[in-house]
């Protein structure tokens, strides 16, 4: 545990110096009362290839030399024969390889050991934690079980094993994981997302810790916020909370300190303490209260600052001897929800009604996750506009709320649906061998349930917890992980489940609904709000999780994970089943569905090139208009009050259900989906016919205009218009009507919509806006609506827009260094496109690529996939989010030739 530097200080003085024993410092995990460290590193082997007596395998003296090797704390199966080399993810991913795994090497249990030392001694107490194992362990330590596979069991089930009876200077602990099915255990499955890793997920997953205390341990710190009215300018309440164990024989009087300092600003700690008496072999909640006077209220990134603080609980014993001390960082910020009339739920972040909008998150399908990569993935949802991102059963690790708490996103954690953790009688849905809970169970769940409250409290990102997703938990798990939140001092909603199937009474209806889509639909899908009994997933109340199953890697990325045949089957056997897509029994297996859309609405490709492009114009068109709906429809008679596209990421390079692809390139569906969540943007609303100004600021000031320009397919102007306009904050409203506009419509048009800031200098737009428009919208039958999509009956045709006159665009390309306020030079790259020529130029897209061509990734632009008006002359920036070679930027339109130009 690496301590800030102040508490590092305000320790320095009553910490006891490491006995100078004859132990080299360096290998001695932990050393110091309260210090905490992971099992750095692992033997790995299978039990079929090991001894058998456990006893004497976790003893010193084994020789582990022809054991598989790993240098990380962590690891599934899977992911630590990636991590040894024994696979290779490159050629894993690529066609159906994946398919070849030899999956019996996992129907057995394996075996994690390592050694480490430790210093015992008198008045030296150590602990074991695990934070869940997949899917059961039994847990040796020095020749002695520590626990066995019916305790230590769930991939969620953390638990603290007091050791000091075990431990010696060199301890050697030993791991059996047993191997994990989806209707049998509480492990991560993964539903219909992806075909389903070889190990199903089996080992280490979470870090193994080993704890060093005195006689007082405490368990999980826990921060209890309480803010008065006005939130900003009251004084607030923090109660700090842990449970304090006294491991000794006898009653001990303990100090209890507590600290609260600002962090990452100047602001002295708040340093307070009292004394407890603690009966012997006992566990005791400590409680230590303060009042702050100006509490730095925490905001979501669209809304404010983040101001964090780090708070200390120490206890110590006797003589001012430190026995523990636990530490955490929170914000000061409320979350509630409340039902409207409609029974649809809206949440509130300090006060303020917060209208979700934000996708599903899969982590990686061996489940190596990366602070950094997750830091990425938090800067690409923070410059899509998206204010949340929702984990179904994917609790991941501390380090990801602690990425969420630091840039302001949302995280809407809860169980997953539709294996072992929603076994109910009335599950409809559930796959045929999963058996309901036993007792068992109920206590495998109820310890995941304590473990995952306690890790996630503090954050100030956690915006609530589902317990339930597609089905709500019976009425003894209900209130069972209701009690577990609650005595972990939860302090955000709790809701039954993401869908509105049925409910536990003394909870209520969670208000969230799971109607789909999750398959293609037509932009207008979204619009087509009355009436709502029957328009499951259109644009009102809260989408637990819905899409067009949109998400299409762009060229260069299908080129990695593709053979040349898979890259045929994309666009001449557009129905084929696909191994890189949903499960092989999901729905979602081929592209049947979206092909129909695309091969009727565009006419059949010409190339895998015009395919790739034509699913970019689908995709980007999908996603701009679900985002844009739910943001206009925020204030409507029946408010869409949130959404969570499905899905976020994919756990494998997939063809669909994702923002961005597995190389996080960004393509069609994260440029749309950017437009659509603009912070102050202007939306067409495809079945009113009428724009939307869209107002998600809480703050952002000025008068404002929207001018609004059509032109056909030959630039010709049919009509222009200015509207000038006020409004609410945190509102969106509808400002004016096109049907007029949009009634001869002869085959395709373009529609433009811009915002500006008329009060500022700035001629900038604050939203650049463009539709193709054919004569008539695509025909929905909702009567015959499946859970997964609704059919059409008569297509949208934009097959005038294969015949576009080219259009002359000229593009040029400069680097721009600069200082980042951290300090590092950072490079930008100003891209100008001008269309010279009298028709529009139609969705153009821009890709960075370093000198060999190959995509510079991550990487954030303005915008992209542009449609330029005649005439046009619009620049763009972009900027990689780690160090990069940038070379050059390729471009490439409908109606634009495709072209390198180097970055000068
Ligand atoms: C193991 O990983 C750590 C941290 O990444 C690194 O410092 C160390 O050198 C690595 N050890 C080996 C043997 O590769
Ligand atoms: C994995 O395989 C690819 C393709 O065969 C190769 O280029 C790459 O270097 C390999 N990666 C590792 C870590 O060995
Ligand atoms: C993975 O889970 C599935 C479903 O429970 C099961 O059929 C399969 O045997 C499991 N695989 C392993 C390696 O345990
Ligand atoms: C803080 O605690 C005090 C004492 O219990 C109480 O009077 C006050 O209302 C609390 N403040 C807030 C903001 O809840
Ligand atoms: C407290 O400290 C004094 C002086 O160092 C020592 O004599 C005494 O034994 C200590 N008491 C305990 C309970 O450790
Ligand atoms: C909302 O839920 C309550 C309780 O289940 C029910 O009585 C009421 O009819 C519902 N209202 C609507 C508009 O569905
Ligand atoms: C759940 O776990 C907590 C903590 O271990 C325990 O106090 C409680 O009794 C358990 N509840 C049930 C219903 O098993
Ligand atoms: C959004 O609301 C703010 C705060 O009232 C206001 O200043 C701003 O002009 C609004 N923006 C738009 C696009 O209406």
């Amino acid at each position: 545990m690496q301590l800030p530097l102040t508490i590092q200080v305000l320790f320095s003085a009553i910490l006891h110096t490491p006995s100078a024993a004859a132990l080299n410092p360096s290998n001695v995990l932990v050393s110091t009362p309260g210090q905490i460290a992971p099992v750095r590193a692992w033997n790995l082997q299978s039990s079929t290839k090991a001894a058998s007596n456990l006893e004497a395998l976790s003893r010193p003296g084994i020789d582990t030399s022809g054991w598989i090797h790993v240098n990380t704390s962590k690891c599934t199966l899977m992911g630590c024969l990636l991590e040894a080399g024994i696979y290779n993810d490159t050629e894993l991913f690529y066609s159906d390889n994946l398919r070849r795994v030899d999956s019996k090497q996992f129907q057995v249990p394996w075996l994690y050991r390592q050694e480490f030392e430790l210093d015992p001694g008198a008045g030296k107490y150590f602990h074991l934690l695990t934070h869940g194992i997949t899917s059961r362990a039994d847990v040796y330590l020095n020749g002695k079980r520590v626990a066995d596979k019916k305790t230590q069991a769930g991939s969620y089930g953390g638990h603290t094993y007091h050791v000091t009876d075990l431990v010696d200077k060199t301890n050697v602990l030993l791991i059996q994981p047993y191997p994990t099915s989806y209707y049998y255990d509480f492990a991560l499955g993964w539903v219909d997302w992806n075909p389903w890793p070889v190990d199903n997920g089996t080992g280490v997953w979470r870090d193994v810790e080993v704890k060093q205390t005195g006689s007082v341990a405490l368990g999980p710190l826990r921060v209890v916020t309480q803010l008065g009215t006005p939130l900003e300018s009251s004084p607030a309440n923090v109660t700090l909370k842990s449970r304090a164990q006294n491991l000794d024989k006898t009653a001990v009087t303990i100090t209890v300190t507590g600290t609260v300092s600002p962090e990452r600003y100047p602001g002295p700690p708040i340093t307070w303490s009292q004394t407890v008496t603690l009966p012997p072999l006992s566990t005791t909640d400590v409680t230590l209260t303060i009042k702050i006077s100006k509490p730095a209220i925490w905001w979501p990134k669209q809304w404010g600052s983040q101001p964090l603080y780090h708070a200390e609980l120490s206890v110590s014993v006797y003589n001012n001897t430190l026995s523990d001390h636990v530490s955490a960082t929170f914000g000061f910020r409320t979350v509630t929800s409340k039902l409207n009339s409609y029974n649809d739920t809206t949440f509130f972040v300090n006060n303020r009604p917060f209208q979700v909008l934000g996708a599903g998150y899969a982590p990686d399908m061996f489940l190596r996750f990366s602070p950094i990569k997750f830091e990425s993935e938090a800067q690409y949802v923070l410059d899509l506009g998206f204010n949340t991102i929702r984990l179904e059963g994917k609790n991941e690790h501390p380090e990801l709320y602690e990425v969420a708490d630091r840039l302001g996103i949302m995280i809407l954690s809860g169980w997953e649906c539709c294996d072992k953790w929603e076994a109910w009688s009335y599950n409809q849905d559930l796959a045929v061998p999963t058996p309901v809970w036993n007792e068992e169970d109920y206590g495998i769940a109820n310890a995941s349930m304590f473990h995952e409250a306690g890790m996630l409290q503090t954050h100030p990102s956690v915006l609530g917890y589902l317990i339930g997703s597609d089905y709500w938990p019976d009425d003894k798990a209900a209130p069972m992980y209701v009690s577990a939140l609650k005595s972990q001092d939860w302090q955000t909603p709790v809701l039954a489940s993401a869908s509105r199937r049925g409910f536990p009474a003394f909870m209520g209806s969670p208000g969230l609904k799971m109607e789909g889509p999750y398959d293609w639909v037509p932009p207008n899908y979204w619009y087509d709000t009355e009436p709502s009994a029957s328009r499951l997933g259109a644009a009102f109340g809260f989408g637990s999780e819905l899409g067009a199953g949109v998400g299409t890697p762009d060229l260069s990325s299908l080129k990695r994970f593709l053979s040349a045949g898979d890259l045929t089957d994309l666009w001449k056997n557009p129905n084929k089943d696909l191994f890189h897509m949903s499960t092989e029994t999901s729905s979602f297996h081929n592209r049947k569905i979206y092909n129909t859309g695309l091969w009727k609405r565009w006419g059949a490709p010409t190339s895998l090139q015009d395919y790739v492009q034509k699913t970019q114009i689908t995709d980007y068109e999908a996603t701009r208009a679900q985002f844009e709906a739910y943001a206009a429809n925020w204030n409507s008679k029946r408010p869409a009050t949130g959404m969570i596209y499905w899905m976020l990421t994919g756990a494998f390079p997939s063809l669909h259900w994702s923002i961005w692809d597995y190389y996080m390139h960004p393509a069609g569906a994260y440029f749309g989906a950017k437009v659509g969540s603009r912070i102050e943007h202007v939306a067409y609303d495809y079945v009113k016919k009428s724009v939307f100004l869209i107002n998600r600021s809480l703050d952002k000031e000025g008068a404002r205009s929207v001018d609004i320009q059509v032109v056909d397919a030959s630039g010709k102007t049919l009509y222009s218009n200015t509207v000038k306009t006020m409004t609410k904050p945190n509102t969106s409203k509808e400002i004016t009507s096109l049907d007029s506009a949009l009634k001869n419509i002869k085959d395709v048009v373009f529609l433009r919509l811009v915002l500006s800031n008329s009060s500022s200098k700035d001629t900038g737009a604050l939203s650049h806006n463009v539709y193709w428009l054919s004569k008539t919208i695509d025909t929905l039958d909702w009567d015959n609506s499946d859970w997964f999509y609704t059919p059409v009956t008569k297509y949208s045709d934009y097959t005038a827009l294969n015949k576009l006159a080219a259009a002359n665009v000229s593009v040029t390309a400069w680097s721009r260094g600069h200082a980042s306020p951290e300090g590092h030079s950072e490079s930008t790259v100003q891209v100008t496109l001008e269309n010279h020529s009298p028709v529009p130029a139609f969705f153009i897209s821009l890709n960075l690529v370093d000198k060999d061509g190959r995509d510079v990734l991550p990487v954030t632009w303005e915008d992209n996939y542009l449609t330029l008006w005649p005439k046009e002359k619009v620049t763009v920036e972009v900027s990689p989010l780690g160090a990069a070679e940038l070379a050059a930027v390729q471009v490439f339109g409908k109606n634009v030739k495709g072209t390198t130009v180097k970055i000068g």
